[in-house]
């Protein structure tokens, strides 16, 4: 990883697990970091186990919620990296067997989710930053059974990818 002294870094889903793996890898190169999740008080332990005073600020937001992350991206004004981890257990049923309510909830948690943060992100990532979104690597393993909606999902980042830095608009 590149030297990130002076960067600011924001990860969404910094509070636990790949994001919080994540939040102290780019703290270890020298960012200022955001760490966002829904629970504040996953946020405030999280900064803690960081261990690094003045560098870390956190900020409650749910990203399914549109007013949460305009609020976020408001707060940070322009910024460097944005990496989002967040995301939820996926579902694992047999097709036909499969909850649609409990699908839906997983969609709109992490594939909506993540395109409400491109959105807000995309007006102020500065010139020469980046997004990272990340999704699982069912998609390019053999087909397991109860894997077709997480298979599904993750797939569809890599499209969620690839058309947004056309139409990026470009700060600092
Ligand atoms: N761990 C793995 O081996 C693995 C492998 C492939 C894919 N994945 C997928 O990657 C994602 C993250 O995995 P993980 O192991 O890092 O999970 P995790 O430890 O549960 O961390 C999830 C993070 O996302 C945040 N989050 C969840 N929903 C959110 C929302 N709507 N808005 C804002 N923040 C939200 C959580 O904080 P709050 O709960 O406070 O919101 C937490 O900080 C999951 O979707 C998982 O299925 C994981």
């Amino acid at each position: 990883m590149a030297n990130l002294m002076g960067k600011k870094v924001i990860v969404v889903g910094g509070s636990s697990g790949i994001g919080l793996g994540v939040a102290a890898a780019t703290l270890e190169r020298g960012a200022d970091l955001m760490i966002v999740g829904r629970s504040a008080d996953k946020l405030e332990r999280a900064r803690r186990a960081l261990g690094v005073d003045g560098r870390v600020e956190t900020f409650a937001a749910d990203m399914t919620q549109e007013a949460n992350i305009a609020a976020l991206f408001e707060r940070i004004g322009v910024f460097d990296h944005l990496v989002s981890t967040a995301g939820t257990p996926p579902p694992g049923d047999p097709i036909d067997q499969t909850d649609i309510d409990n699908v839906r909830r997983f969609i709109d948690n992490k594939l909506v989710g993540a395109v409400l943060v491109a959105k807000y992100a995309a007006r102020t990532l500065s010139r020469g930053g980046s997004m990272t979104f990340t999704s699982g690597i069912n998609k390019d393993r053999p087909p397991v059974p109860g894997g077709a909606v997480v298979s599904a999902i993750a797939g569809s980042f890599t499209y969620l990818a690839r058309a947004p830095r056309l139409n990026l608009r470009r700060h600092v």
